[in-house]
């Protein structure tokens, strides 16, 4: 297989030496109970090229939690699952500016929520698989199954029920979504479904090779399956650059400049247009709740390479 960088093997593991000094000033998140056990210590990076090269370094094969990862494979298939114009009209597409889990706006925007990134936007976004299928996380998996080629991607249950059980925050947006008509199937059934495709369990080279079509035009890693039109690659692109990150998302171009989508379980991935996707794991987190260590990663990483979209 071709390895048209190879200088990366050494690269990833001289920015994870560096990067991993960053650990102990961040926190692992606590409010999902099941996330508070995940040793902080862990740091995995993976590239999966649109060639289908890839390159690792450190914890890069060891399963974690993708949480809303999760929210781009949901963006996909509900825009398969019911189209783009039905979907875009119960979703914005503009940087929201608050926490993932706020409700503020939700209540002044008449249960508009800002992006499909954002928890409320991505329940909302859940809703439509939800409603329109009998087994929505089935058919999520075998999505991310197929994007990523690998079988063996599974649900990890303790992790969904530690976050059923705690999940007042996300239980209270989707019954004010429900309230404000934007919600079609039970706010029970939409919880479940999300709560379930948080917690997929995945590892960074998984990870990187599912988001190869996002910097393919649409292809798979693997098979150069085509998986997606690149008008939708252009756009989902363009909401990971201005939402993916949340409130954190302007600080994250300004340091990054690449597009990216974070996880509370420590995960980052970001797309190179034409040329890779590169995910990287550290389970502490900075205040907005995006992985401390791995924002430091990529900075490096753009730095080093001079490779971001500008
Ligand atoms: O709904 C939640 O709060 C979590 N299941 C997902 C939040 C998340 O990953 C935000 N990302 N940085």
């Amino acid at each position: 297989m071709s390895r048209p960088l190879p200088d990366f093997d050494t690269l990833l593991d001289d920015i994870a030496a560096e990067a991993r000094k960053s650990i102990g000033r961040g926190k692992v998140a606590d409010y999902i109970p099941a996330l508070a056990r995940i040793s902080p210590d862990k740091f995995g990076m993976a590239i999966c090229g649109v060639d289908g090269s890839e390159y690792v370094t450190g914890d890069a094969d060891e399963r974690f939690s993708i949480q809303s990862i999760s929210k781009v494979f949901t963006l996909i298939l509900a825009l398969q699952t019911i189209g783009s114009n039905a979907l875009w009209r119960r979703v914005g597409r503009e940087p929201s500016g608050t926490a993932f889990n706020s409700l503020v706006q939700l209540e002044s925007e008449q249960g508009l929520p800002r992006n499909p990134f954002i928890n409320a936007g991505a329940i909302v976004v859940t809703d439509a698989i939800t409603a329109h299928s009998v087994s929505p996380v089935l058919q999520l998996l075998s999505l991310v199954r197929r994007f990523s080629g690998k079988e063996q991607i599974y649900i990890d249950d303790v992790v969904a029920r530690s976050e059923a059980e705690h999940g007042h925050r996300n239980a209270a947006i989707a019954h004010l979504l429900k309230s404000q008509g934007n919600l079609k199937a039970r706010v029970e059934d939409v919880l479940v479904t999300y709560y379930r495709q948080c917690a997929i369990a995945m590892t960074c080279r998984d990870l990187a090779r599912a988001f190869v079509p996002l910097a393919n035009g649409g292809k798979q890693w693997e098979s150069g399956e085509k998986l997606m039109t690149p008008l939708r690659v252009k756009r989902i692109n363009s909401l990971l650059l201005t939402c993916g990150l949340y409130d954190g998302v302007g600080n994250f171009a300004f340091r990054v400049g690449i597009p990216a989508k974070s996880g509370v379980g420590g995960g980052i991935v970001a797309i190179i247009p034409g040329k890779f996707s590169i995910c990287v794991w550290s389970p502490e987190l900075d205040e907005l709740g995006n992985s401390l260590a791995g924002t430091r990663a990529l900075e490096l990483f753009a730095r080093k390479t001079k490779l971001s979209i500008f």
